[in-house]
């Protein structure tokens, strides 16, 4: 096993990604350094390679998803210690530090953005969950307003009988969406490919649409309808060509006025809002460096426990890219081309 810092350099935006050793950075007082064993691939990744954007600090690191062994800890770190499986968001994509890029061997990682792996989930598996959950945790409790599970007040039994869509339920994100929104106890609305239907009910949904089917909206407002429980909240994982409008018109339609629609990327420039749906996005990152109280019991508490309980369990499927992180740059070609219900892994050895 590897004890240099093998990494996957972005030299500068519009490149390639270069293998390079880097030194092992030192964890800050509430850091921790993971010793990778996965790393995955999100469309960020390659976005952040590919075009200009707020990171300014080159050569640098890119990646939030990874899973591994706890090799060392800060002074003021406390729920995690030197052994530990965790899996965590690197977050060299808020604070522009390459020693937080997760396509590294050694990544340094924030405590409240870190979550414990019990030993029947794969590091592979494990790799998953953070950049999903962060995005969906950001949507549902910030945007959204939805209320935190384990609440019993009558206002979460109310919200409890509404519906949810979840808009590209087979992605990462929408397999987090799906599962999370199950969790809560509301009835999950979806839209997937018909080969991932069976799955995305398996993760929770009660109901799946393919979002190509041109009669995709009458439909769900039909089922929401037939079911007794308008779309009062949505979640777009896709956010691109008309997917956003879709899910509004869905809301609508199904009787949900009032309701709250979260995207993952911003409302298509120039197209007019429709009325009645109140619209934000969503920023994954922000779950820890803005709502970092959220942030935390998410990662650290709720996560950490709905994975060992097996309430929440890893998606969408892994396929493993050979290489290590040398293939990085291979493994984010893969997800730019465009993939269905997986997730791209490298091992580190
Ligand atoms: N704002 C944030 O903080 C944040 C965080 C994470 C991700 N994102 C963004 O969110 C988007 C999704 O990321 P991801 O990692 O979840 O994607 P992903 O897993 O790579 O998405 C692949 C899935 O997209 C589905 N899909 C493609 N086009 C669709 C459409 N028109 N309608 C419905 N489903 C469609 C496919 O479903 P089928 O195979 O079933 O057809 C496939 O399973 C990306 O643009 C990403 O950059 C933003």
């Amino acid at each position: 096993m590897s004890t240099e810092n093998l990494a996957a350099v972005l030299e500068k935006v519009g490149t390639a990604l270069k293998p390079l050793i880097l030194s092992i950075p030192s964890p800050g007082e509430n850091e921790i350094l993971i010793r990778n064993h996965a790393i995955a691939a999100n469309p960020a990744d390659w976005k952040l390679r590919d075009f200009p954007s707020h990171l300014n600090k080159f050569p640098t690191v890119l990646g939030s998803d990874v899973c591994g062994i706890v090799s060392a800890i800060g002074s003021k770190v406390s729920k995690f210690k030197v052994g530990d499986r965790i899996a965590g968001f690197a977050l060299v994509i808020a604070n522009d530090n390459p020693e937080h890029g997760a396509w590294q061997t050694y990544t340094l990682l924030q405590e409240n953005a870190t979550i414990r792996i019990p030993d029947f989930v794969s590091y592979e598996d494990g790799a998953t969950f953070p950049m999903a959950f962060a995005t969906v945790a950001v949507a549902y409790f910030e945007r959204l307003g939805i209320d935190r599970p384990l609440s019993s007040s009558q206002e979460v039994q109310q919200q409890r009988q509404s519906g949810i869509l979840v808009w590209g339920a087979s992605s990462s994100t929408g397999t987090a969406a799906v599962q999370l929104a199950k969790e809560l106890g509301f009835k999950v609305f979806a839209t997937a490919s018909p080969k991932n239907h069976e799955y995305v009910k398996s993760l929770g949904a009660s109901e799946v649409v393919d979002y190509r089917d041109p009669d995709a909206v009458s439909k769900l407002a039909q089922l929401a309808k037939e079911a007794g429980t308008p779309l009062r909240y949505g979640f777009d994982s896709i956010s691109e060509r008309n997917s956003s409008l879709l899910t509004a018109d869905a809301l609508l339609a199904s009787g949900g006025e009032g309701s709250k629609l979260a995207l993952t990327s911003p409302w298509p420039a120039g197209d007019e809002k429709p009325a009645g749906v109140e619209i934000s996005m969503t920023i994954a990152a922000l779950a820890f460096v803005h709502h970092v109280e959220m942030g935390s019991w998410m990662f650290n508490e709720y996560l950490s426990q709905a994975i060992e309980q097996k309430k929440i369990v890893p998606a969408p499927k892994v396929r493993v890219v050979d290489g290590g992180i040398a293939a990085a740059q291979e493994a984010l070609e893969i997800v730019k081309a465009g993939v269905s219900a997986t997730k791209i892994v490298v091992r580190v050895d």
